[in-house]
């Protein structure tokens, strides 16, 4: 069983949220996906397995989310810092029901052959109460937005994911 704090611990990050009760949320939605995807511990679940030696979902969620708190600071829009991060520390949540854990192989669930991690993530997260804005920004940061009207903080949150996923990709196709 996977406690809050260590969610809490694995993901420092959440502390830059400042609505509390928001940042609770936050921690309910990773909690709860990892209970229903069948995991034991929060770094079991992998970023990506689009290609090799990709690292860990958590490593790739904290990497994004500093990515979009950086771009949100040198911008002068109006951006909401708590929903941008809510998005970005649950964009990819959606993968710990998109994949599982079989013995030591792990691959993509059944309910991933039939449902991306964009829409998982966003109906668990509607489901336990997220706001609209964060669900948006979990629903249209991969290729599922590009016929949608992506919100400000999705339009970062998707970019910043691709710039992490594609550096990644580049990184481990040299290993
Ligand atoms: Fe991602």
């Amino acid at each position: 069983m996977i406690s809050r704090e260590d969610v809490e611990k694995a993901i420092p990050e959440l502390e830059w949220i400042g609505d509390e009760k928001l940042r609770e949320k936050v921690i309910d939605v990773w909690i709860e996906a990892l209970k229903r995807g069948g995991w034991s511990r929060i770094d079991e679940v992998p970023f990506t397995l689009s290609f090799k030696n990709s690292g860990t979902l958590v490593e790739h969620t904290r990497r994004v989310a500093n990515l979009v708190r950086n771009v949100a600071l040198a911008r002068d829009e109006n951006i909401n810092m708590d929903f941008l991060l809510a998005g970005a520390l649950l964009h990819d949540i959606g993968k710990a029901l998109e994949y599982e854990k079989v013995g030591d192989e792990i691959r993509v669930s059944e309910y991933g052959k039939k449902v991306r991690h964009p829409i998982s993530g966003a109906n668990l997260a509607r489901e336990l109460g997220l706001p609209e804005e964060v669900a948006h920004i979990i629903e249209s940061h991969s290729h599922e937005g590009d016929k949608m009207k992506r919100s400000k903080e999705s339009i970062i949150v998707h970019h910043c994911d691709f710039i992490d996923f594609e550096l990644r990709r580049e990184e481990s196709e040299r290993d």
